[in-house]
């Protein structure tokens, strides 16, 4: 998508050196965008740990290139293993970090010393290839659920929790592909975006990639969507993910669970959307199978933001004294979701529907 009139990725190897690798730290963003250049697998994890890279198609895709960074300084064996391990423990819940170093370790294990730089290198890029075309495809599926709210010019409400646009991914997003297919072919679309404390992701991240590519949208508290679904205000919430059992049961950025509870309450559609590299076919039970990360509490107790003399600030918002706990993603069961949608189709979230859909994967 584009960043003022410039198409850009959120990850790329730079073209002058041909080797590094470029991400848009976005840590920094909505105020600076900081492009960082990335020479090493220990910074690459560092990269993935500390969010300058989130979401979790793009964490697939950062760990693919840091596994390339690693080989370059060192293609042997053991370090293609030390490299596995680093970038696997940097964050738990995701599945697609996994997904993505078990492919890495599969195309370069076999290989010759000689063979792997390279070969990483052309897996990292496929990796961002493919995922670029899959959320694409996710786009095409979900844009009649928008347009067939959209009669006539209506405007389309749509609520979204986190951030799935496009710098989650490679490029596209998941939950925002549909959003910014509709806009793109001139649907009246408007995007109620939660802010998604502890870390903001909808209010520094949504609004600003749905603004820089024009898409109306308005910033609302994380306790403002049962609210505004109560009203009327919203035809239909999508949300991405983080990790989905085959019984269709999903985990994504905390607060979701709250969204689809008031989402059912409401009669509004739930709607899911991921790759299916999200999917994690081992497990069946979100809420005792998926591993919830703990973050730090500071993300709970402080926040950053800009001061109104321009400065970028972090202030402590919480009593010095109170302690804070931080999980970072809920688990919403199954029979709170709507459907998914996927780069297959609509599916049903379930077992039997899931794995109908994804005979070759599951
Ligand atoms: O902690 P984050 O910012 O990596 O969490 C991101 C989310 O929860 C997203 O909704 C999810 O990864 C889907 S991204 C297409």
């Amino acid at each position: 998508m584009k960043i003022d009139g410039t198409p850009y990725r959120s990850i790329w190897v730079d073209e002058a050196d041909g080797w590094s690798v470029r991400i848009i730290d976005q840590t920094k963003l909505p105020w600076s965008v900081d492009i960082v250049r990335v020479t090493d697998v220990d910074t690459m994890a560092h990269a993935i740990k500390a969010m300058l890279v989130r979401g979790a198609p793009l964490i697939g895709a950062s760990a693919a290139y840091g596994v390339a960074l690693a080989l370059r300084a060192d293609a042997s064996d053991s370090n293609l293993r030390s490299a596995l391990t680093l970038l696997g423990e940097t964050r738990p819940t995701a599945i697609n970090l996994r997904w993505a170093l078990a492919r890495m370790e599969k195309v370069l294990t076999p290989l010759t010393q000689n063979a792997r730089v390279a070969a990483a290198y052309a897996e990292a890029l496929r990796i961002c290839d493919e995922d670029v075309a899959t959320n694409e495809a996710i786009g095409r599926t979900g844009l009649p659920l928008l347009a067939a709210h959209g009669k006539d010019g209506r405007r389309i409400n749509v609520l979204t929790h986190c951030n799935a646009g496009w710098i989650a991914t490679v490029d596209w997003g998941t939950a925002l592909a549909p959003i910014y297919m509709a806009h793109d072919s001139g649907l009246n679309v408007h995007v109620w975006v939660e802010e998604t404390r502890p870390r903001n992701q909808g209010a520094s991240l949504t609004a600003w990639e749905l603004g820089k590519h024009g898409v109306p949208h308005t910033v609302i508290a994380d306790n403002a969507g049962g609210h505004m679904m109560q009203r009327g205000d919203v035809d239909l919430v999508i949300v991405g993910t983080d990790r989905v059992t085959r019984a269709g049961d999903v985990a994504n950025k905390i607060g979701t669970y709250l969204k689809a509870l008031a989402a059912v309450d409401n009669n509004i559609p739930f709607w899911v959307a991921l790759p299916s590299s999200t999917i994690d076919w081992t497990i069946s039970n979100g809420l005792t199978d998926i591993p919830i990360e703990e973050r730090s509490p500071l993300e709970v107790t402080t926040m950053t933001g800009r001061a109104l003399d321009g400065s970028i600030a972090t202030v402590r918002i919480v009593p010095t004294s109170s302690p804070a706990a931080n999980p970072a993603f809920d688990v919403t069961p199954a029979r709170l979701v709507t459907g998914l949608i996927t780069e297959r189709g609509l599916c049903d979230a379930n077992e039997a529907a899931l794995t109908e859909m994804f005979q070759d994967l599951a």
